[in-house]
């Protein structure tokens, strides 16, 4: 097997706050691999937006690395200078983000900017990038690529913006391209021809793929393996395939009860996991998921359960969970 390109090692982010530091992500660890796509998925405020964030090195102001660190090519991306780190974004590792509106600035053309994106691209002369701008345009299923260069980020619809924005990230080749919720913000049919250029596009793409998301859909779609997010943390890795066919962590087991295409008969209201997220500025001692899970005892609420491996890399943090 491939060695990871990008590996996110004992990962923990915290945000100052009013009430103390927010712990939105703790000891996380994950790993991409080249032509491989992971997907990371759960429910809003587990922290996948705060990984997202940490994997194009643009963490908010108030936001602080409390342990651990993200490698690529050999470094931590996290601990280099910024100069190292806006060279990295864009050229190694890019992001389609959820509102195609912030890839783009709304007073330049799509054209300019699709030219300026391949400013790090060296011997190429301005027409040989506006050609390659428009070849990626086609290659994302936008019908008049020549006409879409000359126009607006407004002028274009919500799933062309998407294309228009996938085309951007795709320019600089990548080598790891980070997809945070890229499809919430489209309607159905959009979004099933969004997933679908995704999926043409893995095929020919060699980096790796990180998408981010609530739509387990999605992921099962496209993703190889999968990393289910609890209260900021990493509470379920595996297969796509094993995790959704045989999950082991009883969140895991709730979000897929509870996911839309799972439900068959005419529920008028879409069951959703009762009870909150805990609070992060104190998170519990013990397991995250105790307060809401039907099978918790007292160990689960004063233990912090171990990473039990369920299965081939398949792991579970809990401790109901057996080998
Ligand atoms: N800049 C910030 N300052 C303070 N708290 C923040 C900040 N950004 C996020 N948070 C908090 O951190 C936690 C994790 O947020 P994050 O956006 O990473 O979650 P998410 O999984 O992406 O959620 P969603 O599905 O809604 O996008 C939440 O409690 C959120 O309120
Ligand atoms: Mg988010």
């Amino acid at each position: 097997m491939s060695e990871p390109l990008l590996k996110v090692d004992d990962l923990s982010i915290a945000y100052a706050s009013e009430e103390g530091a927010l712990q939105a992500l703790r000891h996380a660890t994950l790993e991409a691999r080249a032509g491989e796509a992971i997907g990371i998925v759960g429910e809003s405020g587990c922290g996948k937006s705060t990984l997202a964030s940490a994997l194009i090195t643009l963490l908010a102001r108030n936001a602080r690395v409390t342990s651990g660190g993200v490698r690529f090519g050999g470094k931590d991306i996290l601990a280099v200078s910024d100069e190292e780190q806006r060279r990295i974004r864009g050229r190694h590792i890019a992001m389609i983000f959820q509102d195609p509106m912030t890839s783009f600035n709304p007073v330049l053309t799509i054209g300019e900017q699709l030219v300026d994106f391949q400013d790090q691209r060296e011997g190429l002369s301005k027409s040989d990038k506006r050609r390659a701008a428009a070849a990626m345009l086609k290659r994302v299923g936008i019908p008049d690529p020549e006409r879409c260069l000359g126009r607006y980020v407004h002028e274009l619809s919500g799933g062309m913006r998407q294309r228009a924005a996938i085309a951007a990230a795709l320019l600089m080749a990548p080598q790891v391209l980070v997809a945070d919720e890229p499809t919430t913000a489209l309607d159905v049919t959009m979004e099933a021809q969004i997933i679908h250029l995704l999926r043409a596009l893995r095929q020919d793409y060699n980096g790796a793929i990180v998408i981010i998301t609530h739509h387990l859909g999605l992921v099962g779609e496209l993703c190889d393996r999968v990393y289910v997010m609890y209260a900021g943390e990493v509470v379920e890795e595996g297969s796509t395939d094993d995790v959704y066919h045989s999950p082991r962590h009883p969140y895991t087991q709730a979000l897929i009860a509870c996911d839309p295409a799972n439900i068959h008969d005419q529920t008028p209201v879409l069951p959703t996991i009762p009870g909150r997220l805990p609070d992060l500025v104190n998170p519990p001692q013990g397991c995250s998921f105790a307060a809401r899970c039907a099978r918790a005892t007292d160990h689960c609420r004063s233990v912090a359960p171990p990473h039990v491996e369920v299965g081939s890399r398949h792991f579970a943090r809990c401790h109901e969970a057996l080998p």
